[in-house]
């Protein structure tokens, strides 16, 4: 449940001759609301913020972002040091159960996550009837909703058992769904799960294995994508979040929730960015254009191109995670002896960008999805797996938002108001006469 903010002061609105008051709210790290949840009834104005970029839609104990420090913390552990020390399963644990798990917790939830992997086999069946060039992300949102078709008997929001039992099954069958989703695009047998493998390990050997070789998984591979799990694993209210909460709002099942999350994150502007990267660089290498002809460009009113993996609604300083990530690419890269044009584009572009007047004054730096790609391109995902992979690391946070949300005293379902500007009453004419 989210710990309730304090209240210690009030703010002044004056609309006409009417004046309220309205509650300040102060957060845990000193951040300030204005409440205006009584603002329609006692004033009949409601606000307007497209974008949402001043609005916020609840309180949450999970993740704290600080934009202009680049802050980011998981239940009050930052980022840096999940990323040096934890694993993918127990910050997992720690953003669902609100806190780290002791030896006994974690075994009993590695256990419960590792015998959950397998799908139901008319799975196999329902990718065989989706078209070959499918975009994995279009693939695993139907198939997190489908879930619910095949386990009608945990989708009680609020029965406490059936939560847990539909948590541990998504977390557990996502790997394989989104293996499924790559194996069918490329013609190969779906791998059924080995759960000798840790989770990262099973989803690389779904992944990359084939039932013909040996596989071995490579520890620098599993390590990076253990690490960039991590990274993405919450963000708080970020546009998929969001889109979690709302759906799940109207009391939907963990699945049809989630699976509306998956969707919003493949838009190129939030997760699908990832993809976007890797191919504006592809594309920057393939044209033989510079980095600095290409950033003229992103900058440019004629063109709708974009600097993608750049700028941030709410980080105005470094993305924290495009650190790690920018260092575990060289790491990763020199361990496992790639050279990577790619890489040297993208440290160009970076470079000229955080000089340029451009970016600087709109204070536009790299994010999350910058460095990503090309980790993902050089241990061999495909460029259209890369917000699949993005959307397995988001899915604790996405499912510890969905279960807060649940718990949350001042649950409502969520619907924003609008301010009509279409034609005022007008009547119908019939058909001869228009
Ligand atoms: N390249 C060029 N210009 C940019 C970029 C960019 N990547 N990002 C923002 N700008 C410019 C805008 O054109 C705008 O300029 P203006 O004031 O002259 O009109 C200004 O910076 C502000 O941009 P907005 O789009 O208003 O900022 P907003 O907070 O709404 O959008 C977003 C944030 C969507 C991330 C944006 O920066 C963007 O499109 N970036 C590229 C896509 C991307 O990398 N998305 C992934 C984000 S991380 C994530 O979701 C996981």
């Amino acid at each position: 449940m989210a710990d309730t903010a304090e209240m210690a002061e009030t703010a002044e609105l004056r609309v006409g001759d009417q004046t309220v008051q309205l509650p300040v709210i102060t957060g845990s790290e000193g951040e300030r609301a204005i409440d205006i949840s009584r603002l329609r009834a006692e004033t009949g104005c409601i606000t307007l913020d497209p974008g949402y970029a001043n609005t916020g839609s609840c309180q949450s104990a999970i993740t704290f972002i600080d934009g202009e420090k680049g802050i980011l913390r998981y239940r009050g552990i930052p980022i840096e040091e999940l990323a040096e020390k934890s694993n993918f399963l127990e910050v997992s644990y720690l953003l669902m159960y609100g806190n780290l798990p002791n030896a006994d917790q974690l075994d009993y939830f590695t256990n419960s996550i590792n015998h959950h992997t397998m799908l139901h086999e008319d799975f196999r069946k329902f990718y065989a009837s989706l078209p070959k060039d499918a975009h994995p992300m279009a693939a695993c949102s139907a198939a997190v909703g489908a879930l619910a078709t095949f386990y009608p008997d945990s989708l009680d929001p609020r029965d406490e058992h059936e939560v847990e039992v539909s948590v541990h099954r998504l977390i557990a069958k996502f790997p394989t769904l989104a293996s499924y989703a790559y194996k069918h695009s490329v013609g190969q047998p779906f791998m059924y799960p080995n759960n000798g493998f840790d989770y990262v390990g099973n989803f690389m050997w779904m992944m990359f294995g084939n039932p013909c070789e040996e596989y071995e998984v490579d520890e620098v591979v599993r390590k990076a994508l253990d690490l960039l799990f991590i990274l993405h694993a919450d963000h708080e209210q970020n546009c998929s979040t969001s889109t979690t909460r709302l759906v799940g709002s109207s009391m939907v099942n963990l699945f049809g929730a989630i699976s509306a999350g998956i969707n919003s994150l493949w838009g190129p502007l939030h997760g699908g960015a990832n993809q976007q990267v890797i191919d504006m660089l592809a594309a920057i290498r393939d044209e033989g254009m510079t980095g600095r002809q290409f950033v003229e460009r992103a900058k440019s009113n004629d063109d709708t191109s974009r600097l993608m993996g750049f700028g941030h609604r709410v980080y105005k300083n470094f993305d924290p995670r495009a650190r790690i990530i920018k260092k575990a690419c060289f790491d990763v890269l020199n361990q496992l002896g790639v050279h990577s044009p790619l890489l040297e584009i993208a440290v160009e572009l970076e470079e000229i960008a955080l000089k340029d007047d451009y970016f600087v004054e709109r204070k536009l730096y790299p994010n999350v999805d910058f460095y990503s790609g090309v980790i993902y391109n050089a241990i061999g995902t495909p460029s259209n797996m890369f917000t699949a992979l993005f959307a397995l690391g988001r899915l604790p946070g996405w499912i510890a938002q969905w279960i807060e949300l649940h718990s949350d005293p001042d649950f409502r379902i969520g619907r924003p108001r609008q301010i009509y500007t279409g034609p005022t009453q007008n009547a119908w004419i019939p058909v001869e006469e228009r």
